[in-house]
């Protein structure tokens, strides 16, 4: 097995659901692991909780949506901990309505918590990934920004606006040794998906070939892979973890 004890990975919006399975399983593969959210001693007593036999996880307080506070962030992961190897883009939010009724203020907040966040903490990285010639970043978008959804005209936009990114990046990046990928999550049952009605859930579920909703953990065993030195020739991937809903 490889040892990952010399490689820090920074999982945004790391306090809860998504996000904190990838920092336990990250953390349960030896790396060591900074998470951050907006509140940043709800991020302290979640790194506590994680920090369990003996792994360094450490939380952070960051709005990502603010490009200053992204640079201060992974200047303080940088002093406190190291260079970061592995970023998870994961911190996301949704702001639904119909588009003839949306509010711009709704537009621009999902647009920069979930795709130009991904821009702050990528080009705030990236320097040093290139020069330790070693780095992961791992974008989490949605099969929403595959396929849309009525409804979510913000969220889908920012989530495929997330895959175009990926690519991007990955081309920019391959020389370099740094591979860009993208989890494409289907319905995983989080805070998120809470406010779901039965009737909804039910919809939903019958559209999934699996016949369920998914797991945070299961989307952080990709995650994890994804990290790993097993995932060393796979760059610009799109990958779903969604019980099939998206073939
Ligand atoms: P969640 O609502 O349970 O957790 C989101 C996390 O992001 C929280 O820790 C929150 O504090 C953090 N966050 C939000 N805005 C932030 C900001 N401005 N700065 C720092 N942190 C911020 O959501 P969940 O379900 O765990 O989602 C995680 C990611 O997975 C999101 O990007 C979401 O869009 C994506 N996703 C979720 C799916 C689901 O079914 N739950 C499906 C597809 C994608």
């Amino acid at each position: 097995m490889s040892d990952y004890t010399s490689k820090i990975a920074l999982v945004t919006g790391g306090t809860r659901g998504i996000g904190k399975a990838c920092a336990a399983a990250l953390a349960k593969a030896g790396f060591r692991v900074a998470i951050c959210g907006r509140d940043a001693e709800r991020a302290s007593a979640v790194a506590n909780e994680l920090a369990t036999s003996g792994v360094e996880v450490r939380g952070f307080g960051c709005d990502v949506a603010n490009g200053d506070a992204v640079e201060g962030l992974v200047k303080s992961v940088n002093e406190t901990m190291g260079n970061i190897g592995v970023l998870v883009n994961n911190a996301g939010i949704t702001r639904d309505g119909l588009l003839m009724r949306m509010k711009e203020d709704d537009w621009d907040a999902v647009l920069n918590t979930d795709l130009k966040s991904a821009f702050y903490c990528s080009r705030a990285v990236c320097r040093d990934m290139i020069k330790q010639r070693w780095g992961r970043i791992i974008n989490i978008s949605s099969i929403i920004g595959l396929r849309g959804q009525a409804g979510q005209t913000n969220y889908a936009a920012a989530k495929a606006g997330l895959i175009g990114f990926t690519k991007a990046l990955a081309r920019e990046l391959a020389s370099r040794n740094v591979t860009v990928n993208c989890v494409a999550p289907g319905y995983i049952e989080t805070d998120m998906t809470a406010v779901f009605t039965e009737v909804m859930k039910k919809n939903i579920i019958h559209q999934i070939p699996l016949g369920r909703s998914g797991t945070p953990d299961e989307v952080a065993g990709l995650v994890r892979f994804l990290a790993s030195e097993e995932a060393s020739y796979i760059t610009g991937a799109i990958i779903p973890v969604d019980g099939g809903i998206a073939m």
